[in-house]
């Protein structure tokens, strides 16, 4: 299946997504291409170090058309981009900018994007400093396909993350990120074995058999590899990770 990736800066639930596939978690999976609306995105430079094409499409606010006009236009261009690929699934890893409703239209139920909360609570930015000051107990983040409601769409799944009584918004957000990197290619997988079913804003995910089993069999190659990661970052993940 060919998955396009849009992505507007640092890169890492792309990394993830690339890392998945080298290791054999994620199957059956093309990572076609790399679309960035910004020209010094860092997920633009991963592109370069794993032979995935990569493009860079501007978006361009033209005097004397609406926002919505310019919108429209720029999407039009990452939409030829992504039809010309014949891909499937788009993928919206970091991507900070809102998609026009003719894109949506044209991928239904086939664009997913990650959120860093549990959504429907904290949409929208900023996300950590809200859990940290709503004093919630529990955080973590949502991959849900999109539709035209900002950070509304279909959940397709949520993993649960512990705050932390000390937690600041780096602590926070570094903790729901390593969740995030194991949480997306899970839901891409799902997908590309057309294991999703949308039933109005529901999804259905079905797991026949022992799915759930070997997936995270697979997935401990990467958690090792994700472990290796984070200690050479300097943040070993069992401290990233600790709750008490
Ligand atoms: C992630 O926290 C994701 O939840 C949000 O944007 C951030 C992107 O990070 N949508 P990265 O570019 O994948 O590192």
């Amino acid at each position: 299946m060919k998955v396009g990736v849009l992505a507007s800066g640092r890169g890492s639930n792309f990394q993830s997504m690339i890392d998945h596939v080298d290791l054999d978690v994620l199957r059956g999976i093309e990572l076609t291409v790399l679309i960035s609306n910004k020209r010094k995105a860092p997920a633009l430079e991963i592109t370069r170090k794993h032979d995935i094409e990569a493009l860079y499409i501007p978006y361009i606010r033209k005097q004397g058309s609406s926002k919505e006009e310019c919108r429209q236009l720029h999407d039009q261009r990452i939409l030829a981009a992504l039809q010309e690929r014949s891909i499937e699934l788009v993928v919206l890893a970091g991507y900070m900018r809102l998609l026009s409703p003719q894109f949506i239209d044209t991928y239904p139920d086939r664009i997913m994007n990650i959120h860093p909360s549990l959504l429907p609570k904290h949409p929208g930015l900023d996300v950590h400093q809200k859990v940290i000051e709503a004093g919630d107990e529990f955080s973590g983040c949502t991959v849900h396909f999109v539709n035209k409601e900002v950070d509304a769409g279909p959940i397709i799944l949520q993993t649960k993350v512990p705050v932390r009584k000390n937690d600041t918004e780096a602590s926070l957000a570094a903790r729901v990120l390593v969740h995030e990197h194991r949480t997306f290619p899970k839901a891409i997988q799902l997908f590309s074995e057309k294991r999703l079913s949308v039933v109005g804003k529901v999804v259905f995910v079905e797991y026949s058999g022992d799915w759930e089993e070997s997936w995270n069999q697979r997935q401990a190659a990467y958690i090792r590899h994700q472990e290796k990661i984070w200690a050479d970052a300097g943040k070993p993940l069992a401290e990233v990770l600790r709750v008490d």
